[in-house]
């Protein structure tokens, strides 16, 4: 990656205002970890409120001058927005400023920067940062000369800005290249886990709210788990073993964030396509945060964007060490099945109940049974060996198949859709299209 770092230390000037139309409000303290999460130290904050943006430098000229005081006050290296600026804000700042400016989008990216781990992630941010590049680019901008050596890559008649534009241009497109290479490799392997028909369970949520600790946790895996803002950028897997339900593959995921930059929500729909295709998810909440429910709602935003809204959710409230009077439990909807559990991670409190309720809703996923298809029932056969669902084969004096299966639910349902054979025929139901009423209470459903 190209991309220079904010220097580890870096004194830097926080600047949050806040704004009256409720959807561009951000958090204070959130700000605060972000900047610390970035390895930056805030020396100071400005804070104030605004109905609307001023066009030229998103605060108002009092609130600049106040700023510019406090950069000189602190001698302070960089400036930090808790907004999204436009590239002129953020021209006409730095230029007002003397001084670096960065806005949320910015200090978010650069966070994920540090954070990725694996090859894909590290390309997804460093494409994302490109994109976020590209509109700020007519700033006297030299990162792609002093990478690739400048001189000499000039092509005739162009100017520096043509310049860099091209080189962006070229950059872009070779990552898009080794990522769709990366891509592939992994659906290779998530379609081998299909296959095999291996459930898997991927754990979302809000920044810190503890997927790595509980992922370590349930997976005794060594998970990078600091008190870091994204400290996990790129999904990890692990196979464990569930009684009752046997194989499982566990996913960590990303951590999700209000205000997500939508480009950065794209660039990691692949990352997070394992969420889209989980056959069940954790929706891993800090029930001790003052802003649990905006954070909920935060994590079913992005979820809804990825069209991951109809993978069935467990709700799992961790911290439970920090709330008084709450002991580890199981929440049940009318009909008996779990739809939160109460843990906390770093205690290991309640592991035990969260296993048993995984294995609860995935067994109830699972069909293991044996069929009895007519002859003229072959292509539903054929696509059960195609799935890898058969485990047996043998013939009643009818001349039916009996077929021995494992496989979910939901996709011998489709199987049965696919090939106009009624689910009763199989003592199923087909699903319908209304919510369950725990997901309906969650707004997951419209
Ligand atoms: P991102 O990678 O940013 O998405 O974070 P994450 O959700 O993976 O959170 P992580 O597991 O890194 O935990 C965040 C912080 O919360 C760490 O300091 C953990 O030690 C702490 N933490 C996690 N679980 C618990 C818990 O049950 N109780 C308490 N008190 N702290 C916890």
């Amino acid at each position: 990656m190209f991309f220079e770092r904010p220097n580890t230390g870096e004194r830097a000037v926080l600047v949050h205002l806040d704004m009256y139309d409720d959807a561009e409000r951000e958090d204070p303290t959130e700000f605060q970890e972000l900047v610390t999460s970035a390895g930056a130290t805030p020396v100071a904050l400005v804070t104030g409120s605004r109905d609307t943006p001023n066009p030229k430098f998103f605060a108002g000229s009092g609130k600049v001058e106040e700023i510019r005081a406090a950069v000189l006050a602190h001698e302070a290296e960089v400036v930090l927005f808790n907004h999204a600026l436009s590239p002129a804000q953020e021209r006409n700042l730095e230029r007002e400023l003397q001084c670096r400016v960065l806005d949320r989008t910015g200090l978010i990216l650069d966070i994920f920067a540090q954070r990725a781990r694996t090859h894909e992630g590290k390309l997804q941010v460093e494409l994302a940062q490109l994109e976020h590049m590209s509109t700020r680019l007519v700033r006297g901008w030299t990162h792609l000369e002093r990478q690739k050596g400048g001189i000499g890559l000039r092509g005739p008649g162009e100017t520096q800005l043509e310049t860099d534009r091209r080189l962006l241009r070229e950059r872009i497109k070779y990552i898009h290249k080794r990522l769709e290479k990366v891509r592939k490799q992994r659906d290779q392997g998530r379609r081998a886990r299909r296959r095999a028909d291996v459930p898997s369970v991927s754990l979302v949520g809000y920044t810190n709210a503890g997927k790595s600790t509980l992922f370590n946790a349930i997976a005794n895996a060594q998970v990078y788990a600091a008190n870091q803002l994204f400290a996990t950028l790129d999904p990890t897997l692990r196979r464990i073993l569930l009684p009752d339900v046997g194989p499982v593959v566990l996913a960590d995921t990303v951590g999700f964030i209000r205000h997500l930059p939508h480009k950065l929500v794209e660039s990691f729909r692949a990352t997070l396509q394992e969420t889209v295709e989980a056959t069940l998810l954790l929706h891993v909440v800090d029930a001790a945060s003052t802003e649990r429910e905006q954070n909920l709602e935060a994590v079913n935003l992005v979820l809804t964007e990825i069209g991951a809204t109809e993978v069935p959710t467990l709700m799992i409230y961790n911290k439970v060490d920090l709330l008084t009077q709450v002991e580890p439990h199981i929440d049940r909807d009318e009909n008996g099945k779990p739809k939160a559990v109460w843990v906390s991670a770093q205690q290991r409190l309640g592991l035990d109940l969260l296993q048993q309720a995984i294995a609860e809703l995935l067994s109830e996923d699972l069909l293991h049974d044996t069929l009895a298809l007519k002859p003229q029932e072959g292509g539903l056969r054929a696509q059960l060996y195609a799935q890898g669902a058969v485990l047996q084969e043998s013939w009643d004096e009818e001349g039916n198949t009996l077929l021995e299966v494992r496989l979910s639910t939901a996709d011998f349902l489709q199987m049965l859709r696919r090939n106009q054979i009624p689910a009763e025929r199989f003592g199923l139901r087909q699903q319908t299209e209304t919510c369950e009423p725990w997901r309906a209470s969650l707004e997951f459903c419209e």
